[in-house]
């Protein structure tokens, strides 16, 4: 039974849902698309003819040779810009430095004990043209895969315009992910260089980097795959101090090469389709998807959206406080400001530290002006408190953005007052590791909100929400999101698995993009996203599989079986839970559950620890064996199991889960 609180919050939502907010006159006067009407002339034009449209704006990017023609679709296969020549590093850094941005800030950083580097875009040319030069010393060559490792400081930002620059495809691994998943992701990029470093503050302690690449680089797999074949070098940027073990020949410092490196280097002119990155997502299934982006037109999605979706002025100061390791620092901390000359900044630690206030005190010391941040963390901040706001002057705000999950109408109405000050605008942002870029998100100076949607599509992106059988649905109707045409920041493929590429995104509806979302879209033409309707779960913003969370589970020893579903959770938007069954002659524990959670963090991060852990002699499943999640799904997040059972083989499973889940 749904409590009388959540209850009354469900009806304020609904109520909230129905709220619409218009930009300030003040706002839309000062943007660069100003009304609806402009916003709506655009957004016709670019749908009419989005090759027109697209190589418009193609034009704004600096190419060492245009392209012959705009695109190619042969489901699901697309190539943009075809025949140009263009580097992304090149675009991020040295046309900026023929006018007088060169002495612009590029990156204002923040280190986690308060120390602070500021690089202008000559500064930061000079480092990543030397970090270039650093590469081409060890033996990468364009077309070569570099893995990244590292934690949020500007050396992560030149190490990956470092690996643009030259064309090595750069592969970031997010610092939260353990030595098991690093192995697995730079074994299946067979990567050449790892870049990391020694360790990286969080949380007012050490998080120990370079360790994990050394334990991946000795851990031998299950399939008896040992360490990293394919790794001839290691680069270890000094940041902490920590002491670390460097294996002769194979481990360099950072600084060491740098010093040696020259800081002359001519960007490569890369085709339009060279691969920029590979970027591991979680999927379906207990292997994750390297999801690969090319360059010119993943460039052009991070450059337009971060220009019209966060409205850029000349003297913004714009930060998005996610990780690099995750797509949304990719497109909006490295790529998509800096392709447009902006001030980015940057902090290495985590929000509440020392306090929950850093943030804020980071927006006051520093007039950020745009801001973006994950629905999960404002929902933390909601927790901690007002009093952290409150004790800082936040007037600089003039944006706000969210990304990463469904916000709740709470959520967005608490950034917009006590964060935005009732003056700045949000924009919600929905898009994907595959999309590469913003898709759906409201431009700020024209579209009004309703808050918990994502509103309106960005131009060129025709988002749709249909039945099953592909059928466009009623207003207001929920359904499965799709793309019915490509656009040029769209994912080109799982790395090295096409057939999975095409089963996953454009067999639901023949080569149409699925996203894996549930949508609808109301009376007004907004989209309201419903979260994922697969087997993937959003925890805190992080996409886990439920697979990978499972077949970690079933590698401890004592496990039979794992089924591992989503509860809502307050603060994370979903937990973890995990019904788990234990081999004959083993019991379940307090400890076991401890184990099973520190196992899970080896195998694969911190992150996906399961928040719940039942364990059940066995789990329902339908007649031809398959473990029937849905029931679970429900059980976890309501106690109770109200829906369809018919094709439950054993019902008595079902009886003492809830015995289980009562206890
Ligand atoms: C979810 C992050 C609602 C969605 C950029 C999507 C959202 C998944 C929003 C992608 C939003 C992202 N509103 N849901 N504004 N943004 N999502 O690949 O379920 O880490 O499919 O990319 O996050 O997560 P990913």
């Amino acid at each position: 039974m749904p409590t009388k609180k959540a209850a009354s919050t469900h009806i304020e939502s609904a109520l909230l849902e129905k709220r619409v907010f218009k930009p300030s006159k003040k706002f839309s006067d000062a943007a660069k698309i100003g009304s609806l009407a402009e916003y709506e002339k655009l957004y016709k034009a670019s749908i009419k003819d989005p090759e027109k449209f697209f190589a418009q704006q193609a034009e704004e990017l600096h190419w060492f040779k245009k392209w012959k023609k705009v695109m190619q679709w042969k489901a699901p296969f697309a190539q943009w810009f075809i025949g140009g020549k263009i580097n992304a590093s090149y675009n991020c850094l040295d046309r900026h430095l023929t006018s007088w941005r060169r002495n612009k800030a590029a990156i204002i950083w923040e280190g986690e004990f308060g120390d602070e580097r500021t690089l202008t875009y000559q500064q930061l040319h000079r480092e990543v043209c030397k970090a270039a030069n650093m590469l081409r010393s060890l033996g990468v060559r364009s077309g070569d895969r570099v893995a990244i490792y590292m934690g949020m400081t500007p050396e992560l930002t030149i190490a990956v315009l470092a690996c643009a620059r030259i064309g090595a495809t750069h592969s970031v691994i997010f610092g939260g992910f353990s030595a098991e998943a690093i192995r697995d992701r730079v074994n299946d990029a067979e990567a050449k260089v790892i870049i990391t470093s020694d360790g990286t503050f969080r949380r007012g302690g050490v998080i120990e980097l370079k360790k994990h690449v050394d334990n991946a680089l000795k851990a031998v797999s299950t399939d008896g795959i040992s360490g990293c074949p394919t790794v001839e070098k290691v680069i270890v940027l000094k940041r902490t101090g920590t002491e670390v073990e460097m294996w002769q020949g194979r481990d360099f410092w950072w600084q060491e090469l740098m010093n040696e490196a020259s800081d002359k280097h001519d960007a490569v002119p890369l085709d339009s389709e060279h691969p920029l990155y590979i970027l591991y997502t979680s999927g379906t299934t207990g292997k994750p998807k390297g999801i690969v982006h090319t360059t010119a037109g993943y460039l052009l999605g991070a450059y337009l959206t971060t220009k019209y979706i966060f409205d850029l002025k000349e003297d913004d100061i714009f930060w998005c406080t996610a990780d690099v390791g995750w797509v949304t620092g990719h497109s909006y901390v490295i790529y998509g400001p800096l392709a447009n000359g902006a001030t980015v900044m940057m902090y290495e630690g985590a929000p509440n530290f020392p306090d929950f206030g850093r943030f804020w005190d980071i927006i006051e010391r520093r007039k950020i002006s745009v801001f973006y941040t994950a629905p999960t963390a404002i929902r933390a901040f909601i927790r901690a408190g007002d009093e952290f706001p409150k004790r800082h002057d936040l007037s600089s705000l003039r944006l706000l953005g969210t990304v990463g999950e469904p916000i709740n109408p709470e959520a967005w109405m608490w950034y917009h007052k006590t964060i935005g000050g009732g003056r700045c605008p949000i924009t919600d942002t929905w898009w994907q590791t595959e999309t590469g870029a913003i898709m759906i998100a409201p431009i700020p100076g024209a579209i009004a909100t309703k808050p918990g949607s994502a509103t309106k599509p960005f131009f060129g992106i025709e988002p749709e929400v249909v039945s099953k059988e592909g059928i466009p649905v009623k207003a207001n109707e929920g359904g499965f999101l799709i793309i019915r045409k490509p656009w040029p920041w769209m994912l080109r493929g799982i790395y090295k698995d096409p057939q999975r590429f095409e089963k996953q995104y454009f067999s639901e509806f023949p080569g149409i993009y699925f996203t894996g979302d549930g949508a609808r879209r109301d009376k007004d033409g907004y989209f309201w996203i419903m979260g994922r309707v697969d087997d993937v779960i959003n925890v805190s913003g992080h996409r886990i599989g439920t697979m990978e969370v499972e077949s970690a589970l079933v590698a401890f020893e004592s496990v039979a079986e794992a089924a591992v579903v989503g509860r809502p959770d307050e603060i994370k938007g979903s937990a973890l839970v995990a019904f788990v069954t234990l081999k004959s002659g083993s019991t379940g524990s307090e400890e076991v559950k401890m184990q099973l959670r520190e196992h899970v963090a080896k195998e694969i991060g911190s992150f996906a620890k399961p928040d719940d852990i039942h364990f059940s002699d066995a789990l329902p499943k339908t007649r031809s064996g398959k473990i029937m999640r849905r029931l679970l799904r429900e059980l976890a997040s309501t106690g109770n199991v109200k829906g369809d059972t018919t094709t439950l083989e054993d019902f008595s499973v079902l009886e003492k889960l809830r015995q289980v889940e009562e206890e």
